[in-house]
């Protein structure tokens, strides 16, 4: 029988990697939603969008096509962005971008659509209690502020970016106040989420975890 699982959790808490590692085990398609939010902020600064107009934000969502390939590629309209979306810049901005009502809407509904059937891993913010609230499994997946930005940190270093640590975590912290905050569907645990706190675990710790909580589902 196939599912769908849930992962939501504030930036850099590993929601990505859990989810490619259980889709490699279980031979599902992953969605990663930030990406999405990440497109439309990219898709935004290049049309010179005032993102405090809704008439400029519908103009700019009109003409805003996300493909995210099995090879876990993120096109948008058509060209590849898969790092031109990871930038700080972006991150901030798709974090802005999501508190827009009718931004989430077009997402949400796109996400759905992804969606439809069954063996699908998503993650993002509001999976589990508004994108896909009847999901079989749903993980809250955290850690602290400072296990986060280490993690990012050493991320950064193996791709040749510098970085440093103390701005890493300051923008996680800005980044979780707003993410959970907002008007509309802010970060939070759905109430039939399962909480893994990963700041003292392995990757394998963590997949190994989410794959007995899956196991006794299917
Ligand atoms: O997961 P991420 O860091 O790539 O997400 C980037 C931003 O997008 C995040 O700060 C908030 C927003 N987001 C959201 O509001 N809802 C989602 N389902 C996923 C991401």
């Amino acid at each position: 029988m196939r599912i769908n699982i849930a992962i939501d959790g504030p930036s850099a808490s590993g929601k990505s990697t859990l989810a490619r590692e259980i889709c490699k085990r279980l031979n599902y398609i992953h969605l990663d939603t930030g990406a999405m939010y990440r497109c439309a902020a990219l898709h935004a600064e290049r049309t010179n969008t005032n993102i405090n107009d809704d008439d400029e934000l519908m103009d700019m969502l009109d003409t805003l096509n996300i493909e995210l390939t099995e090879e876990g590629k993120v096109l948008l309209n058509g060209e590849d962005v898969t790092d031109a979306i990871r930038t700080n810049e972006i991150s901030m901005a798709s974090s802005n971008i999501s508190t827009k009502r009718i931004v989430r809407e077009r997402l949400v509904e796109m996400q759905q659509e992804m969606a439809a059937g069954k063996g699908y891993v998503m993650d993002g913010r509001d999976i589990g209690t508004v994108v896909l609230p009847d999901a079989e499994v749903k993980i809250y997946l955290t850690a602290s502020a400072s296990a986060r930005a280490m993690r990012r940190y050493l991320e950064n270093q193996k791709r040749g970016i510098e970085s440093n640590l103390i701005t890493l975590k300051n923008e996680i912290v800005d980044r979780d106040y707003q993410d959970m905050h907002r008007k509309y569907s802010p970060l939070r645990q759905a109430e039939d989420a399962v909480l893994i706190d990963s700041s003292d675990m392995t990757v394998t710790e963590v997949v190994d975890e989410v794959m007995r909580i899956i196991s006794g589902k299917i």
